[in-house]
């Protein structure tokens, strides 16, 4: 089968033999994989250290064996991975043994994956292949982050800025779902008018007066993973004793912090990532509920997966990049 791997310091295409499925296992033949920015991430943690790895944590596709003992899927089945490994339950923080896929196990970028039976979800019936495909990491984490941690209501106002990032998209789709105000920005106003059309009630270009602009709002919840560019500035506009939520750190993971401020201020700065398999079923009921469905910017075939990472690096898009797989 083909995959896309990291070894030794380099990206490529390469033949690797078909996976096949052991006790509790399912090989899944893959139709969608999606990018997520940890892609673009790991090779560059890895150096040019590190045998062949499969890169990719999302994916969509249809069961194609299963090993002994499984009995929640059967072949022909339409699903989606779950690639928060060994997080079942709500817990304040993952327990020992979680990992995410494509790191240290083979991820999704390949025609087949072998994984564990329970890591496999039934594929939402409302959502295309393509939006399949990259629903699971980005929408977790938005959902842990936005229902979890940030506990939002229908009467709170949620600001998020870095509109444009595929976890962004599901935040406002999901707080848009149940009826809280949503306000974001974006550096680009392709992407501004593409908030606004998502749902979100007010848009704003990221290098203006976020005070000045905001002055009449009451910021409830703010969740910044942009990191050092934003952080700052996002307190400025939360409410005293507000919370921000932070999963990533785009543009870098050292901030500057007033404590004086912040303790003054009485906010409440929360960590968050991923979720658990609780979390992604609640997040599937919702998403289906609402008819809520990922926003797919540009889709590429798995021979050009270098190209959509560098696309994805370059920060254009707005919403998920997915690989093609096969038809
Ligand atoms: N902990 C977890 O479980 C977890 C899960 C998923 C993602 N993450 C992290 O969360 C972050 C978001 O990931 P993602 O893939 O959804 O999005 P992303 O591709 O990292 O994009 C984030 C957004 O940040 C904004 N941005 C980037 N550089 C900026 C700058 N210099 N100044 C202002 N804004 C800037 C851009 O928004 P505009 O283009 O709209 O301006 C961009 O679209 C990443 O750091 C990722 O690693 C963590």
């Amino acid at each position: 089968m083909k995959a896309f791997i990291h070894a030794k310091g380099k990206l490529a295409i390469k033949e690797m033999e078909a996976p096949v499925a052991s006790k509790g296992e399912v090989v899944v033949s893959l139709k969608v994989a999606g990018l997520n920015r940890r892609d673009i991430a790991i090779p560059k943690r890895r150096g040019d250290e590190g045998e062949v790895l499969i890169l990719g944590s999302d994916g969509a596709g249809v069961i194609e064996s299963v090993g002994a003992g499984v009995t929640n899927v059967q072949a022909g089945d339409a699903v989606i991975i779950n690639p928060a490994l060994n997080w079942e339950r709500n817990s304040d923080a993952p327990p020992q043994g979680f990992d995410i896929l494509g790191m240290p196990d083979h991820g999704t970028l390949a025609e087949k994956i072998v994984i564990a039976a329970d890591q496999v979800e039934k594929k939402p019936e409302h959502l295309s292949w393509e939006e399949a495909g990259v629903l699971a990491l980005s929408a977790l984490t938005g959902y842990r982050a936005l229902f979890t941690k940030g506990n939002i209501k229908e009467s709170d106002t949620v600001f998020i800025p870095g509109a444009g990032s595929g976890v962004a998209t599901y935040l406002i789709s999901f707080a848009k779902s149940i009826g809280a105000r949503v306000i974001v920005t974006s550096r680009s106003e392709i992407k501004r008018k593409q908030a606004k059309e998502l749902g979100a009630d007010i848009v704003l270009d990221t290098n203006s007066d976020w005070p000045e602009e905001l002055k009449e709002e009451t910021i409830d919840l703010v969740i910044d993973s942009v990191g050092r560019a934003t952080f700052n500035r996002s307190l400025e506009v939360l409410k005293r004793g507000g919370t921000i939520i932070v999963f990533g750190a785009t543009t870098d993971d050292i901030v500057d912090l007033n404590l004086r401020e912040f303790f003054y201020g009485q906010y409440k700065l929360l960590g968050s990532t991923m979720g658990s398999r609780q979390e992604l079923y609640a997040m599937l009921e919702l998403i289906e509920n609402h008819n809520i469905r990922p926003v797919v910017d540009k889709i590429f075939d798995l021979e050009q997966a270098q190209k959509a990472m560098d696309y994805l690096e370059q920060g254009n898009q707005f919403g998920k990049v997915a690989i093609q797989i096969s038809e």
